[in-house]
């Protein structure tokens, strides 16, 4: 009976395996297609898909993604997950204002559709990518059970992994592509702890097998005290601070700023502090946005010396945002273990945030919202660029651990940082990448870009990249989308930088 029973099983499972394998092979939800989005007239650049993927039928747990097929040769180039950090944070963060396939230019009157235009330095010009509202309660992602709004890396870890593998199930045709998974910001947590969950189902022969090859991290958060230590050294190599300011800080301090022992430290970091609260923490080159008057930015920004105004240029057509609430946290609550407060929670109100008007008019938008398939408004109300509606505990730690393990079994990173951004200082990152004790394989030199030096890196054993990149801010892709675009192609093509 046993025998029998299972033999037939045998049978059938091959009798399966036959006719999947015999199917013509599935691809890409028919119902997922956004055939047009509000602001673009034309065709699309490439197709375009936008859903959701339950990740708890349960809890109607339920993670919506936004993927944009490459421009080039979609069937063999790489897919790429994109998250933005937070946490709290929606990808569309960098589909409206970073990497996407549009550049979004406002309306003249407020409330009207942004036009959107063709961005000649998308990523989609060299990957497919797939921009995923993460965890549930960020974006258009939604839970309908409220419990799913107390969560944490581990939890977003796992979710993501689920959605991962319900999405390539979905997408068959793109199992064999490369995959990579990037973001930025606290997403320096997302990517390496998503990671590891990846790698985790690889190795236990979790199916469908995912085609992972490697990470890239952008002015990530990584570590409390290599970030928390990274702002003193930061102002004062960028003539900020006082030498004899940092020679009293660095003396009463011992060098740990970031979990001061004494009150003589308190009160020097206190000094460092006041003289860096007026600058715009995302970038201190850009001008810090105080009143809704257009004139004043423009002002200001004329105001600066000639040389780093030039340093600070954007090839973007339109003005970067000058300030950008939400997106890491603020520069005096470093990441810590525990809950990690969200800029509105720190605040007790959402501050206007008028820079990000151009995406939030856009996916309120009734006929955008249908367009690319987002939940009913009874379902998911107004999209925030940021939402103070998590409870997010920091639950796993220093980072430096999971980027050991992966880069050991062999998966590529690069680890690459704006090197004007206050908020996750390019020093931390230079700090704690040469402190993984790699042999370093190439040494500090520029790497260029439209040939001009475009910033430094450092390679290193295991195919382990840090990199620069000269006069951008917290979001590189915003800032230098050119240079942006061209580090990506390189590494994802496994070629120098
Ligand atoms: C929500 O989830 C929690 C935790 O799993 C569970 O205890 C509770 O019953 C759920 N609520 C509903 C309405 O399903
Ligand atoms: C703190 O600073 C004060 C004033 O400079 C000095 O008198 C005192 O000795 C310092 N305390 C310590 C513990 O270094
Ligand atoms: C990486 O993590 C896995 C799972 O915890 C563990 O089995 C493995 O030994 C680790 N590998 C390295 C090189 O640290
Ligand atoms: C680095 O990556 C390339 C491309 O994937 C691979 O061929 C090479 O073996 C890797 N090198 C090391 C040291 O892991």
């Amino acid at each position: 009976m046993m025998v029998k029973s299972c033999c037939s099983m045998c049978l059938c499972l091959v009798l399966l395996h036959i006719l999947l394998c015999f199917l013509p092979t599935q691809s890409a939800p028919e119902s997922a297609i956004v055939t047009q989005v509000p602001g673009f007239s034309g065709s699309l650049p490439s197709k375009h898909y936008a859903g959701y993927v339950t990740v708890d039928e349960s809890h109607g747990r339920n993670l919506y993604y936004y993927f944009v097929e490459s421009e080039s040769k979609p069937s063999e180039d790489p897919v790429v997950l994109w998250l933005n950090g937070g946490p709290g944070c929606s990808s569309f963060d960098g589909f409206v204002y970073e990497h996407g396939p549009f550049n979004f230019e406002a309306a003249k009157t407020k409330g009207d559709l942004p036009t959107l235009h063709v961005n000649p330095y998308s990523w989609s010009k060299v990957s497919s990518i797939i921009y995923l509202d993460s965890p549930a309660g960020v974006g258009f992602s939604y839970s309908e059970n409220l419990t799913d709004y107390f969560t944490g890396d581990t939890k977003t870890a796992t979710d993501s992994h689920t959605f991962l593998l319900k999405w390539f199930e979905l997408y068959p045709e793109f199992r064999s592509n490369p995959f990579f998974i990037a973001g930025e910001s606290y997403a320096g947590v997302y990517v390496p702890t998503l990671a590891y969950e990846v790698v985790k189902g690889i190795d236990a022969g979790v199916e469908p097998k995912l085609n992972f090859k490697g990470y890239m991290v952008g002015n990530g958060v990584t570590d409390d005290q290599f970030d928390g230590n990274a702002l003193v050294p930061f102002v004062h190599g960028m003539g900020i601070i006082s030498d004899d300011l940092f020679e009293e800080v660095n003396r009463e301090c011992n060098g740990n700023f970031y979990n001061p022992t004494s009150d003589n430290c308190s009160s020097k970091l206190s000094k460092v502090d006041e003289l860096v609260d007026e600058l715009n923490i995302y970038n201190i080159l850009e001008p810090c946005y105080h009143g809704t008057e257009a004139e004043k930015i423009t002002e200001s920004y004329i105001k600066m010396p000639s040389s780093f105004r030039k340093l600070g240029e954007t090839e973007r057509p339109f003005p970067v945002r000058k300030r950008m609430f939400g997106r890491a946290w603020p520069l005096r609550a470093p990441v810590r273990d525990g809950i990690v407060p969200t800029w509105p929670q720190l605040l007790k109100a959402s501050p206007p945030c008028t820079d990000d008007v151009v995406a939030t008019t856009w996916l309120n938008n009734e006929a955008v919202r249908t367009a690319i398939h987002a939940a009913q408004k009874s379902l998911v109300s107004s999209w925030e660029l940021c939402t103070d509606r998590l409870s997010f505990d920091h639950d796993t730690g220093s980072m430096i651990k999971y980027h050991k393990n992966l880069t050991s079994k062999g998966y590529r990173a690069l680890i690459f940082s704006g090197d004007h951004d206050m908020c996750v200082p390019f020093t931390g990152s230079q700090a704690w990448t040469r402190s993984m004790g790699y042999k370093i394989v190439d040494e500090w030199r520029p790497w260029s870009s439209n040939g001009q030096v475009a910033g430094y890196t450092q390679g290193y054993d295991k195919n382990f990249t840090f990199l620069t990149v000269k006069g951008s801010g917290h979001t590189v892709p915003e800032y230098k989308p050119r240079e942006a675009l061209d580090f990506y192609t390189r590494f994802l093509a496994g070629l120098p930088i």
